[in-house]
């Protein structure tokens, strides 16, 4: 395996993004539109007992109201990934904010006004709100469990015993959640942005029971996904249908207010952590038990302790997981969805056993390594969390920090804090086909599986195709996220760069062999373009599929289906995680107790970085939410109503420039000697993971007060005495 770093290249898509021309889902130009608003359930649960729409219907412009007897009694037995019903319009009402109706109008004026103009009366029943409701049904999920973590807490040294607290929170990416629906000559296009196109294919079909080898979907770009457009949406097949019976196209561009209600959201979650050392300063055994809030039927499951059995050679382990369900939409994957609670938790935890033992934090965590992965004792692929913490401690001037709490300030009289956290990842990967093909013309397309929402997906297979082969880059197009061109897999999970780059690799060695073969040893110089048009021939095309390690035929038998083809963190012969290490400073201002966080080092080990551009940003994206999930966001509840209070961007505080400092990025850029051809693992999510537990950790070091629930803010800290 070649090890020569890639170079940096500027975003394949830049030029397009900052010119404003990228077309979103909501921006395709279809003639004969008609707009369409969801009416949203008042009450948490219960049944309609009325539903009124003459008073809708009569606004001029609507053109159509869609009720839950429009839609077929779904087909048995059926299972929709992650949701309580089949995603369409339902009388029993699950939870507050769920559609009832869809208003489809010549405007969306009209759409708007005949929303707010249908009226229902509901048959209301008592409902739980939060996990501490008398009506939350606690459910636990299977543990894990390795060696003996009771004997080893008894025997420990030093243990800590600690409860955290992370919020309900919600994903509130730039572009909003949209549906198109064009139905015409006999076959449906959906156009939304979602990181699972075939998926949409596959479901809308089943609940609108049609040929799913009728239905097209296509995302050609996504505006942050994050998670929450990993599902076929709860609109998704409403709009579909509306298009149907109406033999026009139908948008619907759902507000972020019902988005709130509407899409996937991460639970609150309460960690219960004991950790214990040994007078060595060795981690021997910790028993972590989570709860979240659940749905009454969701599926994402409570499985935080699955990063931290990893995070260190801990080989005494118990983990458990507790879902309480309750009348919410269900809860589910939002960036980090597991790692990023789970280890704020235990970076704090694991910082609070280093106090208690003296030891310095970094050299604590150092001193904790492993080389296999202690779940199962298998190698790891390769590891380098030890070079992201001393690299990282030398860039950011660690030995410099005076360890006790409150003793070091800023020349404005703020205290100063520096904390310190690692992160993990699994390394996932998929079965993914591809189709190249070059033309004499100049032209060159990459058709893939796969999604690009802005993390840099394009740009890092175009750095693939651009240096294995001489072609034009400015006529190179790379389609993703559509079902005409590839069976499109599920992109997630941080699971793109490894699945997808490895491919395009085998489609750029397929594709010189090709060449070599078809000009049978004659010399012709220049591009590949104008080798091809030197011998007429007008394009050649290669098509590759890839599987990751240990998947077989089965996987892209499902990969075809729309169904989940993804592998991994364990593989037959390895265990495949990425890791960071985060170093943050905070200044704590005494007179107000405002925190800010004026710089940050970040050192990650994803294997090879391929684009490193876009693999910078995707560690500055990561610190600044971790950022806003430490001291700024938390989705509030009223337990007398249920569904989320501050359902908006005035209220759900999330961070601005003026909150982010500098944010120092390196790479340790060691390709992974086995995961795949090109060394890759990936990146996305664990540039989270672990920054919020540093940051907490720095207002320890800063102010001498653990403050162990998210978000943190200034009032938390108001009655800490400060010399
Ligand atoms: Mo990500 S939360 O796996 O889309």
């Amino acid at each position: 395996m070649t090890t020569t770093p890639f170079k940096d290249r500027a975003r394949i898509d830049a030029v397009d993004k900052v010119r404003g021309a990228t077309a979103y889902a909501a921006d395709i130009p279809v003639p004969g539109m008609l707009y369409a608003m969801l009416v949203p359930s008042l009450v948490a649960k219960g049944r309609i007992a009325t539903l009124h729409v003459e008073d809708a219907v009569s606004v001029p412009g609507v053109v159509r109201i869609l009720t839950p007897d429009d839609f077929p009694p779904p087909p048995e037995p059926v299972r929709f990934p992650n949701a309580d019903a089949p995603p369409t319009l339902h009388r029993d009402i699950a939870f507050r904010g769920q559609p009832i109706a869809l208003v489809v109008a010549e405007t969306l004026e009209a759409a708007t006004e005949g929303a707010e103009r249908v009226a229902a009366t509901f048959e209301t029943q008592p409902f739980a709100a939060t996990k501490r409701s008398a009506l939350a049904v606690r459910e636990e999920a299977r543990p894990t469990a390795f060696g003996d973590a009771e004997a080893a807490l008894a025997q420990a040294t030093m243990t800590v015993d600690v409860e955290y607290e992370s919020p309900a929170q919600h994903h509130n990416p730039i572009e909003l959640i949209s549906t198109t629906a064009v139905w015409t000559d006999g076959r449906l296009t959906i156009y939304e942005g979602t990181q699972f196109a075939s998926g949409i294919k596959e479901v809308v079909a089943r609940i609108l029971r049609i040929d799913p080898g009728i239905v097209d979907v296509k995302s050609p770009s996504v505006g942050g996904a994050f998670g929450q457009k990993g599902w076929v949406q709860q609109q998704t097949a409403i709009i579909a249908r509306a298009a149907m019976l109406l033999g026009r196209p139908v948008k619907l561009v759902t507000p972020r207010g019902q988005i709130f209600h509407l899409a996937k959201f991460r639970p609150n979650s309460t960690h219960r952590i004991r950790l214990g050392a040994d007078a060595a300063g060795k981690m021997t055994g910790v028993h972590y038990v989570a709860d979240q809030q659940q749905s009454r039927r969701g599926t994402f499951p409570p499985d935080y302790h699955a990063g931290p059995t990893r995070l260190y050679g801990i080989r005494n382990y118990y983990g458990g997981g507790v879902d309480y369900r309750i009348d919410t939409q269900p809860p589910g994957h939002m960036r980090a969805p597991h790692e990023h609670p789970a280890c704020f938790a235990f970076e704090c935890a694991v910082d609070e056993l280093a106090y208690g033992l003296g030891a310095d934090p970094v050299d604590f965590r150092i001193a904790n390594d492993t080389r296999v992965d202690p779940q199962n004792g298998r190698p790891l692929s390769s590891r380098h969390l030890n070079e992201c913490l001393s690299r990282g401690a030398q860039r950011f001037g660690w030995s410099k920090r005076t360890p006790k709490p409150g003793s070091m300030r800023a020349a404005d009289g703020s205290l100063v804090g520096w904390g310190v956290a690692s992160g993990i990842y699994p390394a996932l990967v998929t079965a993914t086909v591809a189709t190249l093909r070059i033309s004499a013309d100049g032209t060159t397309r990459f058709a893939t599986t796969h999604h690009e929402f802005g993390q840099g997906i394009k740009t890092a297979i175009g750095a693939v195709l651009l240096d294995g082969l001489e072609i034009d880059a400015a006529k190179l197009d790379i389609v993703l996220g559509d079902t005409t061109v590839a069976p499109q897999q599920i992109t997630a999970g941080s699971w793109g760069t490894f699945s997808v780059v490895p491919t395009a690799a085998l489609a750029v060695e397929r594709m010189r062999a090709a060449i070599s073969e078809l000009l049978a040893g004659r010399q012709f110089s220049g591009t590949i373009h104008q080798q091809l048009a030197a011998i007429r021939r007008p394009f050649l095309t290669v098509d590759v599929s890839l599987l990751g390690p240990g998947q077989d035929a089965a996987a892209l038998e499902r990969l075809r289906r729309g169904q989940y083809a993804i592998a991994g963190p364990t593989f037959p012969e390895f265990t495949a995680m990425s890791y960071i290490a985060h170093f943050v400073e905070v200044q704590v201002e005494p007179t107000t107790r405002r925190i800010r966080m004026p710089r940050v080092v970040s050192v990650a080990d994803c294997g090879r970085v391929v684009s490193p551009r876009t693999a910078v940003s995707q560690v500055r994206g990561g610190v600044v939410w971790a950022f806003g999930a430490a001291l700024r966001e938390a989705t509030e509840v009223d337990p007398r109503f249920g569904g989320f209070l501050n359902n908006d961007l005035v209220d759900y505080v999330v961070p601005v420039n003026a909150d982010i400092g500098e944010i120092e990025v390196d790479f340790i850029n060691e390709p992974d000697p086995v995961a795949n051809s090109v060394g890759v693992k990936g990146l996305g999510e664990v540039a989270m993971v672990g920054a919020s537990a540093a940051i907490v950790n720095a207002i320890f070091h800063a102010t001498g007060k653990r403050l162990r629930k998210l978000p943190v803010r200034i009032e938390h800290l108001l009655q800490v005495p400060i010399p």
